[in-house]
């Protein structure tokens, strides 16, 4: 048996400040933050759904329980450092606010032991996480039927996991692998277990056609456009005075032009672009200027894309 500390990441618990700060900080992607957790509620709790047609028809239409038969599984992806593991860590916060419940665990699965190339080891992981996450609900409903203990498991890069078991290339043990995840969702699905898979991977289009027709969702999630990275710049920039027009220019800058061929992603301008600028006018000692905002973010490089497919 392997133990948890193996099998898991650091386990969070929801609600939680922190999370709720980091949900809050990430910005251009309200849609996406809206409809996951309505969706992500409906999943773990199809209660709320009931609600909702009693209310509104006197009873349960046909279409909830359409609504319910579905997996709980959701796939984010897209390019990198567009926020997919940021929001799949934060996103029990508002879930767990919504749904009342008293307990909401986060299980990242860790796909350290990956490539150590030990036959088997693969599958038994996943069977394994999707065991202990399941058991570490105890009573998840209490005696009305409303959910009271929820999980996620989330499967972060999961690229190898997810990807198409029709990959020529792939590792018989990969493919394996998401059998394990597809023989995991369906259990949770059939025996209604208050448990949601999140799986985040940069290959869209290698996902396995047998996990992406589970997904309840798949969300793609993509690089800022210009009004997005005037949302990020602005935020960050409160309080230097640096113009509006300057900021605008900058974000402009931001964007593919005539010498780079993509934009600059999320994490380029909060991890890069941004500390790079604060640290420069620290290290000469004077305040940031719109201009050397400007000239920065012409001279920047953003992370290349994400390719798929067979490179
Ligand atoms: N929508 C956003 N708004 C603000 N900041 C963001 C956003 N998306 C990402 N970031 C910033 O970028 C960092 C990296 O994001 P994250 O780790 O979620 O990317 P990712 O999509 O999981 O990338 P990868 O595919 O490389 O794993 C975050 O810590 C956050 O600071
Ligand atoms: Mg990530």
């Amino acid at each position: 048996m392997t133990a948890d500390s193996d099998l898991f990441g650091d386990v969070l618990e929801y609600p939680d400040a922190g999370a709720q700060r980091r949900f809050a900080a990430l910005v251009g992607i309200n849609h996406i933050k809206q409809r996951l957790v309505d969706e992500a509620s409906v999943l773990i709790d199809p209660h709320f759904l009931e609600q909702w047609s009693a209310k509104h028809y006197g009873g349960t239409l046909n279409l909830v329980r359409v609504v319910e038969e579905r997996t709980p599984l959701i796939v984010l992806a897209g390019d990198v450092g567009t926020g997919k593991t940021e929001l799949a860590e934060s996103v029990g916060d508002p879930i767990a606010r919504r749904i009342e419940l008293e307990s909401l665990c986060l299980y990242p699965l860790s796909l350290s032991a990956r490539g150590r190339g030990l036959v088997g080891e693969m599958t038994t992981l996943v069977t394994q996480a999707f065991d202990r996450v399941r058991s570490s609900l105890g009573q998840a409903r209490d005696s009305q039927g409303k959910v009271r203990n929820a999980a996620i498991l989330l499967i972060d890069e999961a690229d190898a996991v997810a990807q198409s078991r029709e990959l020529d290339q792939m590792h018989h043990e990969d493919r394996a692998g998401v059998n394990a995840v597809i023989r995991g969702v369906d259990s949770l699905r059939r025996d209604r277990v208050p448990v949601l898979t999140i799986m985040c991977t940069n290959r869209p289009d290698a996902l396995d056609p047998a996990v992406a027709r589970r997904a309840a969702h798949i969300f793609t999630f993509a690089r800022p456009d210009e009004a997005e990275r005037i949302q990020v710049l602005s935020d960050a920039l409160a309080g230097t005075g640096i113009e509006a027009a300057d900021i605008a220019e900058a974000a402009r800058q931001l964007g593919p032009t005539e010498f780079r061929c993509c934009a600059a992603t999320y994490s380029d301008l909060r991890q890069r672009f941004l500390p790079d600028l604060v640290l420069k006018a620290y290290g000469e000692n004077v305040p940031i200027s719109g201009d050397a905002l400007i000239s920065a973010a012409a001279l920047f490089t953003p992370t290349r894309p994400f390719k798929s497919g067979d490179d």
